[in-house]
């Protein structure tokens, strides 16, 4: 479904992704780890063309996209919902006014259907009640589910998620972990779900792929994840207390 195939990107004086390959299947939510810096949101601008590789290839659907006109590269972005590091709503319209910007903008639907659908989300994402608020009168969990509805919106085949728990309270970013699972289970959706939380990772993720100075360190379901023999992976696991064998009594309290 993704493809990246040698895929070089150099940002400045950085090579911010060395001749990366990987693929991500359809239904699978496949998540990026990997420290600050390391290329994750670059990554995720690869898959919709909001960058360019400077060599190697990124295919959607076993399409190359680099070379798409704007016609055909605006039907692969339709098959994305993306939601970004911030929730990015606009703040002088309300819920309801966000999660059907997309429609207004890209189709033709009759209002009335516009406002079914945008309810039909709204309820999906336990946001009944906070369609006429403001961004600005929600919580940031509401806030990121309003921007969750607003990705789906356009029903899309595949959604790119960009620290979608980050700032969050554990269990709010534990119901945005269920909802990412619901969406694969309920929609089928494919996800790509970038995060710098492991125990959301390993709970949600069907792999897990670590990107570390431009590489790939490791790219594996999560048992395999835990187990890896990269010290790199090793130490990011630590950092977070999870051990081989995923529990953190393991570690030494010294
Ligand atoms: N438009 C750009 N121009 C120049 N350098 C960039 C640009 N975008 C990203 N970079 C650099 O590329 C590297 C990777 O950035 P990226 O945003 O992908 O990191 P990240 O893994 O998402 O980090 P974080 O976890 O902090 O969000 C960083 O060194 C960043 O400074
Ligand atoms: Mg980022």
């Amino acid at each position: 479904m993704i493809r990246f195939d040698k895929v070089t990107k150099v940002l400045g004086r950085k090579t911010v992704l060395d001749n990366v390959s990987f693929e991500v299947g359809e239904g699978e939510t496949f998540v990026i780890v990997g420290l600050s810096g390391a290329g994750k949101s670059v990554t995720l601008k690869h898959m919709i063309r909001l960058m360019l590789p400077d060599s190697g290839t990124v295919s959607i659907d076993g399409e190359a996209i680099n070379l798409l006109g704007r016609g055909a590269l605006r039907e692969v972005r339709s098959k994305f919902g993306v939601l970004f590091q911030s929730a990015a709503l606009l703040q002088w319209m309300n819920v309801r006014d966000n999660v059907a910007l997309p429609l207004r903008e890209h189709t033709k639907m009759p209002e009335e259907e516009i406002i079914s659908r945008v309810n039909e989300k709204l309820e999906l994402l336990s946001l009944d009640d906070a369609g006429d608020k403001f961004p600005s009168d929600i919580s940031g969990g509401m806030q990121k589910r309003a921007g969750l509805a607003r990705a789906i919106i356009m029903d899309p085949k595949i959604v790119l998620y960009d620290e979608p728990t980050s700032g969050l309270d554990p269990v709010t970013s534990r119901r945005i972990d269920d909802l990412i699972v619901n969406m694969r289970k309920r929609l089928g959706i494919t996800s790509v779900v970038v995060t710098h939380d492991l125990h959301s990772a390993l709970a949600i993720g069907s792999r897990i792929m670590m990107l570390h100075q431009g590489q790939i360190v490791e790219n594996a379901p999560p048992a395999g994840f835990i187990k890896s023999k990269n010290e790199t992976v090793q130490s990011f696991l630590e950092s977070q207390y999870i051990t081989k064998k995923g529990k953190w009594e393991e570690l030494s309290h010294e």
